[in-house]
């Protein structure tokens, strides 16, 4: 094993809630819980936690075991253990830049809904019809959201300027345990609205009629972006984990949480919704739109709606904080440069892309391919391709191609734990992970 002078987190929790902090993030508030609706509440939920073991922690534990060997950032990791796969490397910061060129842009809208909210502007609106247009006079518009993008940027570079422990590890211990609280109590205050159980049975009842192939995979894909799988996020958080953290008691801690907060977005999100009668939507509309537009409805809707926008800011602040750490400890170490200069530059190209993607949505509508504005390839090509073939190709890495006794010795900690599992691991990791992955990538383009 080799010892290194990088930054390590302090403890076991410190791992727990930073990693988890990554995996925590827009896909769980606003995608999980209209997805699960939709495809069947409780028969999805099932799937969905079956994704979450059977792919997801393979995959995560693959990760955390690179990560953790080499102590490098994520092109330095894979290049340590095998030089012909560096290229999976370069996937693995590709793939953060990108995202974090349309997710800076949505995380500076929950930035600004949050400011509206405190100022009070949301109580002088009335019907939802009037929140659809503010919300796309607001996107559309070509400087606020750019505005907004910036400042978010910014905000995470903070972060990140103040060093893996006293930046990311002492962020995390804060925002996490704020963010799981702020979820109970607008959980608890949903379902207590009128007619808000009938959201928990949108979410839970299950529904098996509505469970066909394609609803599996829609649940491995949504395990796959939400557990932040198939780039370097986890190798590099996993870079900072000591060499005694039990990686496997992290990875199942990290799906934990991350399919708790999914859930609880959920008790938040429908109950409100039913309780004022209307058609649940997905994505932006069901956060930008209808939120507020029920919020708005209930007594003392500033606080709650600002409230909800503050969980929607750290849930997608923890995430970009990830995403810039790949990238800024790839160019410190890759480039021999300071941290400074590196998260500058790092901060620089995210703003560019950024400024690039939310541009594309109103003033630069020429920026388009294929009929997709660039916001939208962006997420595209992220999520149904890199992150998919990331994640393909990390399985035959970690299952085929290193040493067969890489992973046991990293599930154990070099023969220090008892490894309980391994037969089952390799099996899913060697044969179920990249079989499925390999479903879940050709669905996703349409092909099957
Ligand atoms: N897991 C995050 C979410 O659910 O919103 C998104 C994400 C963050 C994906 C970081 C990938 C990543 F590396």
């Amino acid at each position: 094993m080799k010892t290194t002078h990088r930054a390590t987190f302090g403890g076991r929790l410190s791992a727990v809630l930073v990693t988890a902090g990554s995996a925590v993030g827009l896909g769980n508030i606003w995608r999980f819980p209209y997805v699960a609706g939709e495809n069947g509440g409780g028969a999805f939920l099932l799937i969905y936690i079956l994704s979450v073991l059977l792919l997801g922690v393979p995959i995560m534990l693959s990760e955390f075991a690179i990560g953790r060997n080499t102590h490098r950032n994520a092109v330095g990791a894979y290049r340590t253990l095998s030089s012909r796969w560096s290229i999976l490397g370069y996937n693995s910061i590709l793939a953060p830049l990108l995202i974090m060129g349309f997710y800076l842009v949505v995380s500076g809208w929950t930035l600004e809904y949050m400011i509206h909210s405190l100022t009070g502007e949301f109580t002088r609106i009335s019907t939802p019809e009037a929140y659809e247009s503010l919300f796309n006079a607001f996107t559309q518009n070509p400087w606020k959201p750019l505005l907004y993008t910036v400042v978010f940027t910014l905000l995470t570079h903070g972060v990140i300027a103040l060093g893996v422990q006293k930046g990311i590890e002492r962020s995390a211990r804060i925002m996490m345990p704020l963010l799981l609280l702020i979820l109970v109590v607008l959980a608890v205050h949903s379902i207590l609205l009128p007619g808000g159980t009938e959201g928990v049975k949108f979410l839970f009842a299950p529904d098996f009629s509505k469970v066909t192939p394609s609803t599996v995979l829609t649940a491995l894909g949504q395990a796959f972006f939400s557990l932040s799988i198939g780039l370097g996020c986890l190798v590099t958080y996993a870079s900072y984990f000591k060499n005694d953290t039990n990686i496997t008691h992290t990875a199942l801690q990290v799906a934990f949480i991350d399919t708790l907060v999914a859930v609880l977005a959920g008790l938040v999100i429908f109950p409100a919704v039913f309780s004022v009668g209307i058609e649940p939507t997905a994505g932006p509309s069901l956060v930008f739109v209808t939120l507020p537009a029920i919020f708005n409805t209930l007594p003392l809707s500033m606080v709650w709606s600002t409230i909800f926008f503050l969980l929607l800011v750290i849930a997608a602040l923890t995430s970009t904080i990830s995403l810039h750490e790949v990238l800024t400890v790839y160019v410190q170490e890759e480039w021999h440069l300071s941290r400074r200069a590196a998260a500058w530059i790092v901060t620089g190209a995210c703003i560019v892309l950024g400024a690039a993607a939310s541009l594309s949505l109103g003033a630069w509508q020429w920026l388009q391919l294929g009929g997709k504005s660039f916001f939208d390839l962006l997420d595209f090509v992220t999520a149904n391709i890199m992150l998919p073939a990331g994640g393909f190709f990390i399985c035959i890495f970690t299952g085929w191609v290193l040493d067969r006794r890489f992973m046991p010795a990293e599930l154990t900690n070099h023969g220090a734990l008892r490894l309980h599992l391994w037969p089952l691991l390799g099996m899913l990791l060697r044969w179920v992970c990249p079989v499925v992955i390999l479903l879940i990538f050709l669905d996703n383009l349409g092909v099957l």
